[in-house]
């Protein structure tokens, strides 16, 4: 017998009229999705050389992944960027793209990858709604950049761009980490390079995130040296643009990329923060910088069928979201203790 449907159609959740705003009165409306801890590469401000990684079951499956992106998207959550690890790493991670990149509100999915795997995947994720996608480079030097990835190949990720810029993503942006004595010298070559691909650059600041092989003192190189460099060779203008994020841009005069710079210890971008990050073991942090945090794991583990306890958790974190973080490249121990690798950049 077939059941009647209620007319009361209660099978329908209620929509959801709450949205995410903190106590400092920010509201959270982009979720930094970790999807692996693993990674071809082992670059050396990310990872230390041995590292062990999580076991499957400790680790979100992509239908977990999926249904909490579309729970925070009820909340209001209109972008997503995935990271890891190596996102593209995971098996059947295009699935995930696939059915996020279908959830009405959302209106930006992005990615952050390495760029090994965009030869044969970009234009695969294009098709999948992504709309920009941030690819780490730190050298344009293959014996260097082989040195600083530990078992990255510059070729291939240099395919990967190529081939990211034939399947037309509405932007392409570089991330680069400058570090001192060891890629300082590459600054505007990387920029040129950019110009000559037209697409963007992004210089990010070393965090002191996780335990790696060097003191992060030693390597540190603050966005106002990069900009100083940059400033003796190319015009540049200021610029209010915004993609969402915690970057300050500029724009190279008469050519179509533009430089940013995510400073989170010249700068504190604290106060504009929209932003929450799930690891890829459902853990919620609130910042990236502190460790405050919520097991989101288990309530999905333990709700099968049923959001709420989800949603109310999701909600009740934005009362414990903090003020800022706090990088002091002095402390003798990480100021975090977990790799990006795992909270996800
Ligand atoms: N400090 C700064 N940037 C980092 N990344 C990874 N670990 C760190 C760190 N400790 C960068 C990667 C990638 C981006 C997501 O974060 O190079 O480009
Ligand atoms: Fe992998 Fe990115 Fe970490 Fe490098 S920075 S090891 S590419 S996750």
């Amino acid at each position: 017998m077939i059941n009647k449907v209620p007319s009361n159609r209660q099978n329908i959740p209620a929509k959801v009229s709450q949205s995410l705003i903190d106590q400092f009165g920010r509201t959270v409306d982009y979720i930094r999705l970790s999807i692996t801890d693993r990674c071809d590469f082992r670059c050396v401000y990310c990872m230390a050389e041995e590292m062990t990684f999580l076991p499957r079951n400790e680790v979100l499956s992509l239908e977990e992944c999926a249904r909490l992106v579309k729970v925070f998207v009820s909340l209001g959550v209109s972008k997503v960027r995935i990271t890891g690890g190596e996102p593209l790493v995971r098996k059947n991670a295009l699935w995930l793209f696939e059915t996020i990149g279908k959830l009405d509100g959302l209106n930006e999915l992005v990615l952050t990858t390495n760029g090994s795997q965009l030869e044969k995947q970009a234009q695969d994720l294009k098709n999948t709604g992504v709309k920009r996608i941030n690819i780490s480079v730190d050298s344009l030097n293959p014996e260097r950049f082989k040195k600083i990835t530990r078992t990255g190949e510059l070729d291939k990720v240099l395919r990967g761009i190529q081939a990211a810029k034939l399947a037309g993503f509405e932007s392409i942006k570089l991330n680069t980490v400058i570090m001192r004595g060891v890629n300082d010298d590459e600054i505007l070559s990387l920029v040129d390079f950019a110009i000559a691909q037209e697409i963007d650059i992004s210089f990010i600041e070393e965090m002191p995130l996780g335990d790696v092989d060097h003191t992060r003192e030693s390597t540190f190189y603050s966005n106002t040296d990069t900009l100083k460099v940059l400033q003796s060779k190319h015009p540049l203008t200021a610029s209010n643009e915004t993609t969402g994020g915690p970057a300050r841009y500029w724009r190279v005069t008469n050519t179509h990329t533009k430089i940013g710079f995510i400073s989170p210890h010249s700068h504190n971008f604290c106060e504009s923060c929209n932003r929450v990050r799930i690891t890829c073991k459902g853990e919620l942090y609130l910042c990236l910088g502190q460790e405050d945090k919520v097991e989101l794991m288990p309530l999905l583990r333990n709700h099968l069928k049923n959001d709420q306890p989800l949603i109310d958790a999701i909600l009740g974190s934005m009362a414990i979201k903090p003020k800022g973080h706090d990088f002091d490249l002095k402390r003798a121990e990480p100021a975090v203790i977990r790799f990006m690798s795992h909270t996800g950049g």
